[in-house]
């Protein structure tokens, strides 16, 4: 019986949601909750850095003020559940055609549960309806060995993304941890 309260106001809230949809915000329920993208924010800092403090086995202790100092200068969409976000995206706009996702996170306790699938298709769908046509993202190389980017690695190349050379070091990072440069292509916009 509480299940059945639980389901039935799951999609009351759905519902509820839609009927308030706001220009610009996608709407995703599931099981765990009622999700909506957004662009971040200043105010929304804070937040994306406790979603990366969160994530130690994933981020270095400069990521932090860099992901704070990111949001403010590129564009920024957020996962968010209610008021509380569970993920965000940042990314730099290199020209009209062309971008880098640099930073992207899931918060720890809703990984794994589609959340940034979802919201990688809702930012590169906004991004192809403007034009862009070409994605690239940095992430750690196999040839690290290691074990965590396993996963991340895995999501990139699920989602379409092809690994297309190995830097070792890159400006910025710490020798002995290889960049895996990924990219993706965007189909051209059906409005374009
Ligand atoms: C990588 C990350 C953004 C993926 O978001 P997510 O919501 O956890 O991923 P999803 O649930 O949408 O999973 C999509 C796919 O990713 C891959 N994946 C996700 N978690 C995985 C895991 N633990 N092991 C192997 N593959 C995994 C799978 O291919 C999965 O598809 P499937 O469910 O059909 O098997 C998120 O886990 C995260 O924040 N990781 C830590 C930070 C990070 O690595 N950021 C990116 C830096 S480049």
């Amino acid at each position: 019986m509480r299940q059945l309260w639980t389901v039935r106001s799951r999609v009351d809230n759905c519902l509820a949601v839609r009927e308030n949809h706001l220009p610009g915000w996608t709407d995703r329920c599931d099981d765990r909750g009622v999700l909506a993208v957004r662009r971040a924010k200043p105010a929304d800092a804070g937040d994306c850095v406790a979603i990366v403090r969160g994530l130690p086995e994933y981020f270095t202790e400069d990521v932090p003020d860099k992901v704070a100092a990111d949001l403010l200068a590129h564009s920024t969409w957020l996962a968010v559940d209610g008021r509380t976000p569970v993920g965000f995206a940042i990314v730099e706009r290199r020209f009209a055609h062309a971008a880098e996702i640099l930073w992207f996170a899931i918060t720890a306790s809703r990984r794994g549960h589609g959340v940034g699938s979802w919201l990688l298709d809702r930012v590169l769908g906004e991004l192809s309806e403007d034009g862009l046509r070409l994605i690239e993202v940095k992430t750690l190389d196999a040839g690290a060995g290691y074990e965590p980017y396993r996963a991340t690695r895995a999501f990139w190349e699920k989602h379409g993304f092809l690994k297309i050379d190995t830097i070792d070091p890159l400006p910025d990072w710490s020798p002995g941890n290889p960049a895996a440069i990924y990219v993706a292509s965007l189909p051209p916009a059906l409005s374009g």
